[in-house]
């Protein structure tokens, strides 16, 4: 038998940080005129009004836990580590309802026995989820977490609905964090985050769940995501800009000494006026959102894995992390850049 082992010796640690990073794309790139040819759209809507011009999508045979298990293990690879104490997968497109998909997860990590767990907040998820492991790690629960955020959005998006299937892409990003202090490259700051379920309805797949069953459903459209574009467009960009602001100055932080805004990639749009709204300017706003569309929970260390690797976040960079999504959820973190972190994609 295999007992449980620890990475480290836990104690309260005064932060979380930062020690792996790592994301993973399925090889398969989808092009705007491969909906441009069977919806009524067109190359030149999706990329003015999105920002999109190609996106990645698993084939049939893959699950979300496999994007995950690959980011995962590039995650731990970069941080130079073979075990750690938990697994927290954030997914809006689990493998099954149950089990979770972070216990297939960590066993296909080699990480048997450890404590792991979904996390569902939709695009929020991430951010989220590196907040309750930054807890775990505070209060000397665990030493080492790996957070994943993995999506298998074409698995939940109708074909057939030009107002979703261009916009979401399939993909996976990974982060390594364990015990450090406050000032240290690496370290993440306080949180600030919320939700407001009465918006429930903005973002959803109405069935399949316990409210409505699939078994009762006679509409297969009902088993897809269903989105109110223009009302969460509206509501993103109010959110993420007071949340930033508030991450902001829970930190300590002046907006203007921000270096780099990593902004949930849902549409480039949405980032521009955030920008602009906070007064930051967009040379420090990176975004991949052209090549990846819109992957829910695996878009910030999906661009946080890109942006380290093309010189974009830098050591010691003050980062600000900030996301939106169905719920709606909102959260935003800090984040001191690490040095010699070596993403792999
Ligand atoms: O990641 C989680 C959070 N998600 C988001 O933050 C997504 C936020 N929303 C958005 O990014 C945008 O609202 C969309 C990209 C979804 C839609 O863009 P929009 O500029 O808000 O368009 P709209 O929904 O106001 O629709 C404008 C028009 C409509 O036609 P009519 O009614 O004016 O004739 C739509 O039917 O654009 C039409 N439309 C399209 N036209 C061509 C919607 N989708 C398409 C399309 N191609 N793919």
């Amino acid at each position: 038998m295999i007992f449980a082992r620890r990475s480290t010796t836990p104690s309260p640690a005064h932060a979380a940080r930062l020690i792996g990073l790592g994301a993973y794309l399925p090889p398969k790139k989808v092009p705007n005129a491969d909906f441009a040819a069977r919806l009524d759209t067109t190359d030149e809507w999706i990329r003015t009004r999105i920002g999109i011009a190609e996106r990645h999508i698993a084939d049939p045979a893959t699950a979300t836990s496999d994007l995950a298990v690959e980011a995962g293990r590039r995650a731990m690879k970069s941080a130079q580590v073979e075990y750690v104490d938990a697994v927290i997968l954030a997914t809006a497109t689990p493998d099954h309802h149950v089990p979770g998909t972070a216990p297939l997860v960590a066993d296909q990590l080699g990480l048997p026995q450890v404590c792991a767990f979904d996390l569902g907040a939709g695009c929020s998820g991430f951010v989220y989820a590196t907040t309750v492991a930054a807890g775990l790690i505070h209060a000397g629960t665990a030493g080492t977490v790996l957070v994943i955020g993995a999506e298998k959005m074409s698995a939940v998006v109708d074909p057939a609905d030009r107002s979703t299937a261009p916009i979401f892409g399939d993909g996976a990003g990974a982060v390594v964090l364990t015990a450090g202090q406050a000032d240290e490259p690496g370290a993440l700051g306080p949180t600030a985050w919320g939700s407001e379920g009465k918006h429930a309805d903005a973002i959803c797949i109405p069935a399949g769940g316990s409210r409505r069953p699939s078994r009762t459903v006679d509409d297969l459209k009902n088993q897809y995501v269903h989105m109110k574009g223009n009302e969460v467009f509206r509501h993103a960009v109010r959110r993420i800009t007071h949340v930033t602001q508030e991450a902001a100055a829970a930190a300590g932080w002046r907006i203007q000494d921000v270096d780099r805004l990593i902004v949930h990639q849902a549409n480039a749009r949405i980032s521009a006026a955030v920008a602009d709204a906070l007064g930051i300017p967009p040379e420090r706003v990176p975004a991949n959102i052209t090549h990846v569309g819109n992957t829910s929970a695996a878009s910030i260390p999906l661009l946080l894995s890109h942006a380290a690797i093309d010189g974009r976040l830098k050591a010691r960079q003050r980062v600000l992390v900030t996301s939106f999504g169905a719920g709606f959820t909102w959260a935003a973190t800090t984040l001191l850049w690490p040095v010699d972190l070596q993403a792999l994609v």
